[in-house]
């Protein structure tokens, strides 16, 4: 089961060094509970360290990465050099879709950098016809109008969409859910049977609401 927090554009490596210092400790000890952070690029170093030092079970992801590879690509964070800070990179989020243009095209793109620099893409799909790229096994279904606005899909229609985007691309595919999930609603989202974890924004920020959804999910196994 994956937990995955997604900061978006927030916390200075301050806070976010606070907040690994606070969740760490606390994630409880489940074999199966795979936990991802991820930071704003300029946290993404120190949050490494910290995890690392505490020893702490939780893995670091991005929020992007480029669809190039090293080079002359001003601003981009090539895959060949965040794989030595990062396990897993959110791709497509439909932020990013909607404020920086970004395709279909480029989702393949960047899918591809992460898998050759062993980097797992966690691929965002707004529905069940946004395509999922090919050797991509971690998608995350977030519909638009679910995303920071405390108004979540219904668990039993994320296990329908997750259903379809198995049937489509194969049962190994791992779906995620997410927009609008907290340590209230987690539970009823990841009894459904085709879901395999939650893809989480506002309520990952806090580090006492973060611990207590990780709880609800490490309890359930
Ligand atoms: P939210 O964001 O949990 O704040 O709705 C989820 C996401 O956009 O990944």
């Amino acid at each position: 089961m994956w937990i995955i927090a997604n900061w978006k554009s927030n916390k200075n490596i301050a806070e976010a060094l606070d907040w690994v210092s606070k969740v760490g400790p606390q994630i409880p000890k489940a074999d199966n509970l795979k936990v991802v952070v991820c930071p704003s690029f300029s946290a993404l170093s120190e949050v490494k360290k910290a995890i690392t030092v505490g020893n702490f079970p939780i893995m670091v992801g991005s929020q992007d990465l480029s669809p190039f590879g090293t080079g002359a690509y001003t601003g981009e964070e090539p895959a060949l050099l965040l794989k030595d800070l990062i396990s897993v990179s959110i791709l497509g989020h439909s932020e990013r879709r909607k404020n920086f243009s970004e395709t279909d095209e480029m989702v393949v793109k960047k899918t591809e950098q992460a898998i050759q620099n062993n980097i797992l893409p966690l691929v965002c799909v707004q529905n069940e016809e946004t395509p999922v790229p090919q050797n991509c096994k971690l998608v995350a279904y977030e519909p638009i109008f679910a995303i920071g606005t405390g108004n979540p899909d219904t668990p039993e229609n994320n296990n329908r969409v997750a259903g379809i985007l198995k049937g489509k691309y194969g049962q190994d595919l791992e779906v995620l859910c997410g927009g609008s999930v907290n340590s209230e609603n987690i539970k009823a989202c990841i009894d459904q049977q085709n879901i395999a974890g939650a893809l989480i924004g506002n309520a990952s920020l806090d580090a006492e609401e973060f611990v207590k959804i990780c709880q609800t999910i490490g309890e359930k196994m």
